[in-house]
């Protein structure tokens, strides 16, 4: 009898498994019966831009967290897919850093090209995971959100990509509760022209905190407060942004942080991250971590090491994304195809106890680069995914980091180069600091837009 694997959620991840399993059976083999879950209406997770906060119009959690005018963080040539280059879909070079409509229509492009909608089941709602020992099957109790109507589905294999950056962490500050003007985590930031004009308190120091800064910044912002727990993030910031340490209280619209100082603010956006959260999944399936490079209990990453016919992509804090995601997925298909065998329990603990050594030894960005990148690696060897050059990667990524540190406002202006082509990308016709309009449309034209000198 064919078996039959569950994918929960048409986000990249879920994208890149179905992908993997599409292209091994154009390679001829005979491949599981698939179904894949998607609350959204449409594909692309993140991605896939929603104007919605809160609940949306069934009632269920809004998952983006993307808002307008957000343009990639790190160059498109360290996300780039090795079997579906950025030269294919656009046919033309295009600069290194687009707005999150240009990676949107790439990830659908591969999709499109693998016929991947036909698995999926749009507007439905995986509300359960529940593993019936008995039976060695998953039951998953799914709603379709459009009927108004719950049903049980019985699996072999469940793999989960539902992300991880859209329950928002929100931390409680003393008076906050009588702050006289808008208090929102970044979840629900979607229009930075809101801000215009208006002195802002950003509370968390990692990267959301740094482009929620520098977007409402650029769209007219008056000033920008970025408030840190830990460290700062020490970058050389355009006048009307500052760093300050921690917001200890808020009388009316007076902020007071750990040093003493204090400062009159409008509005505050909570950057303070993202939860892990899976209520769906049964308590002894469900993944519990914070956010970090090699999170317990998942074999290579990705196999749930009480119950290996489980799986999760992407639940890894994520300098690498759409490529690392494709690499999991090659491993979780080979693992269900039975093409890799997996070791035994005491073989994979002792396997993530390694790995989570190694991650424990690493302590600066461009070491949890290599670490991560091994990790990647680590995935490939394994599997037919087609050869991509990692190690480029990795010194793109740290040339990045030097980037950003030599300029936070201009790193998205800066050229790199394919680790699938060699082609080296243009720089964008208009540098990103002036770029207001973030349209596909314009971001691929070769010429300066009109109206821009
Ligand atoms: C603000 C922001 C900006 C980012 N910018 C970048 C960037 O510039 N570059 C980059 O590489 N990465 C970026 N990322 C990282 C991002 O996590 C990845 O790029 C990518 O979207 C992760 O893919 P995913 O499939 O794991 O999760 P997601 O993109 O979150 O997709 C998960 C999917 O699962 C669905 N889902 C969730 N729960 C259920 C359920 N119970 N039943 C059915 N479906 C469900 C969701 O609707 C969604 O479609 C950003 C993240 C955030 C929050
Ligand atoms: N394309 C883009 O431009 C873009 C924009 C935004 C986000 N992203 C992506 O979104 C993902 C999530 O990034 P993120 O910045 O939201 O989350 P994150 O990287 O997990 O960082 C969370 C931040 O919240 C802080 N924090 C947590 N609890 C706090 C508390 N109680 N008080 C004060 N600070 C607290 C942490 O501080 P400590 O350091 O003290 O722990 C940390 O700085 C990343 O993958 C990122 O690349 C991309």
């Amino acid at each position: 009898m064919t078996s039959r694997v569950a994918v929960i959620g048409a986000g990249p991840c879920g994208l890149s498994q179905l992908r993997a399993f599409v292209q091994a059976q154009t390679e001829g083999s005979e491949i599981p019966e698939l179904v894949c879950f998607e609350k959204q209406s449409d594909w692309g997770g993140l991605w896939n831009y929603t104007w919605r906060t809160g609940l949306d119009q069934y009632g269920e959690t809004v998952h983006g967290s993307m808002y307008r005018y957000l343009w990639s963080n790190g160059p498109k040539e360290c996300l780039e897919f090795a079997d579906y280059t950025f030269d294919e879909h656009f046919q033309q070079p295009i600069p290194s850093f687009p707005p999150r409509e240009v990676l949107y229509d790439y990830i659908a492009g591969r999709a499109k090209q693998s016929n991947l909608r036909k698995y999926i089941q749009f507007n439905t709602v995986v509300k359960q995971v529940i593993y019936d020992e008995a039976a060695n099957q998953f039951n998953l109790k799914v709603k379709d959100l459009v009927a108004d109507g719950d049903r049980t589905e019985i699996f072999d294999y469940v793999i989960v990509g539902t992300g991880h950056f859209s329950v928002p962490n929100v931390p409680m500050f003393e008076g906050i509760q009588k702050f006289p003007g808008r208090v929102l985590h970044g979840h629900d930031f979607r229009e930075a022209r809101e801000f215009e004009g208006k002195n802002l308190l950003i509370v968390g120091s990692s990267y959301s905190a740094e482009d929620i800064a520098l977007q409402t910044h650029k769209y007219g912002a008056n000033s920008v407060t970025i408030s840190y727990r830990t460290s700062p993030m020490g970058f050389a910031w355009p006048a009307g942004i500052e760093e300050v340490p921690l917001l200890m209280k808020l009388d009316g619209k007076t902020a007071h942080f750990k040093d003493g100082t204090c400062k009159e603010v409008d509005a505050i956006i909570l950057c303070t991250g993202y939860q892990h959260h899976f209520p769906f999944m049964a308590d002894s399936l469900r993944l519990k971590t914070n956010n970090r490079l090699y999170p317990d209990q998942l074999y290579k990453g990705v196999v749930w090491q009480d119950n290996p016919k489980l799986m999760y992509l992407g639940m890894q804090d994520q300098y690498y994304t759409f490529n690392m995601f494709d690499a999991q997925a090659w491993y979780a298909r080979d693992v269900v195809l039975g093409a890799i065998a997996l070791p035994s329990a005491a073989e994979r603990a002792t396997d993530i106890a390694d790995w989570r050594e190694k991650e424990a030894a690493s302590s600066n960005p461009f070491e949890d680069i290599d670490f991560q990148t091994d990790y990647v690696k680590d995935l490939c060897v394994m599997t037919d995914y087609p050869p991509i050059d990692l190690n480029l990667i990795a010194e793109m990524f740290k040339e990045w980091e030097h980037h950003k540190e030599e300029s936070i406002t201009g790193y998205r202006d800066r050229a790199f180069r394919s680790p699938c082509t060699g082609t080296v990308a243009p720089i964008h016709h208009t540098p990103w600091a002036e770029a207001m309009d973030d349209s596909m449309e314009c971001f691929l034209a070769t010429a300066s837009p009109a109206g821009v000198a």
